[in-house]
């Protein structure tokens, strides 16, 4: 009980500072003049910095991963989430986006990019293409090689023959859904 009254007070004197707005304290702004560096505020980080997860990332991107139906299965639904806005379902370049006056991207059915080669596909993701922007940070390399293997099956989708389709399911081919 002796404690009762200092601690009340104690309790007091702190939650009355939480009415202090944390935006009045002593700050620099972006392109202002700092006094402590040279270069102003915008800071360049040191010659051969590395973030924390480049390292995890690159060796992603080296490393790709088995062709599983499942890794297509994942392509499939990072493409529909990423790229077909733009590229359309099918690929042919002609999404909502384009529909609504983006530059129509060349159609992965164009034979230079069914000739190209998968890692020239993986670097348009990582990097961006022309009025394409890089999807680096929303497509971990991962699901980059998932969505190279999704688009390498629209391809070939446009250009398989029956003897493409194994012994066993080409009936199903034949029977009406
Ligand atoms: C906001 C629209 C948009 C989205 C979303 C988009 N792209 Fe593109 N993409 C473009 C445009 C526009 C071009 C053509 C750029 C140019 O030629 O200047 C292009 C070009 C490409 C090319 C062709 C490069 C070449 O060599 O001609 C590939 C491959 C490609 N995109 C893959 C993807 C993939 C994979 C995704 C999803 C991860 C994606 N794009 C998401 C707009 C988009």
């Amino acid at each position: 009980m002796r404690l009762a009254v200092p601690m009340l007070l104690l309790a007091a004197i702190t939650l009355a500072a939480c009415d202090q707005n944390m935006d009045v304290q002593p700050y620099y702004r972006g392109y202002s003049r700092a006094p402590l560096f040279r270069s102003g505020t915008l800071r360049v980080p040191p010659s051969g910095s590395v973030a924390r997860d480049d390292g995890d990332r690159n060796e992603a991107a080296a490393n790709r991963p088995a062709l599983t139906a499942k890794l297509l299965e994942r392509g499939q639904e990072r493409f529909t989430i990423f790229c077909a806005p733009c590229h359309g379902a099918g690929g042919d370049g002609n999404g909502i986006i384009v529909q609504r006056g983006m530059p129509r991207p060349t159609s992965y059915h164009d034979d230079r990019l069914r000739a190209a080669d998968d890692q020239h596909l993986f670097d348009v993701i990582t990097n961006g293409y022309g009025a394409m922007y890089s999807y680096a940070p929303r497509v971990p390399p991962r699901d980059r090689w998932a969505v190279v293997a999704y688009i390498r099956a629209l391809q070939l989708s446009r250009h398989a023959s029956v003897e493409d389709v194994p012994a066993e399911q080409r009936t199903q081919l034949s029977e009406t859904p």
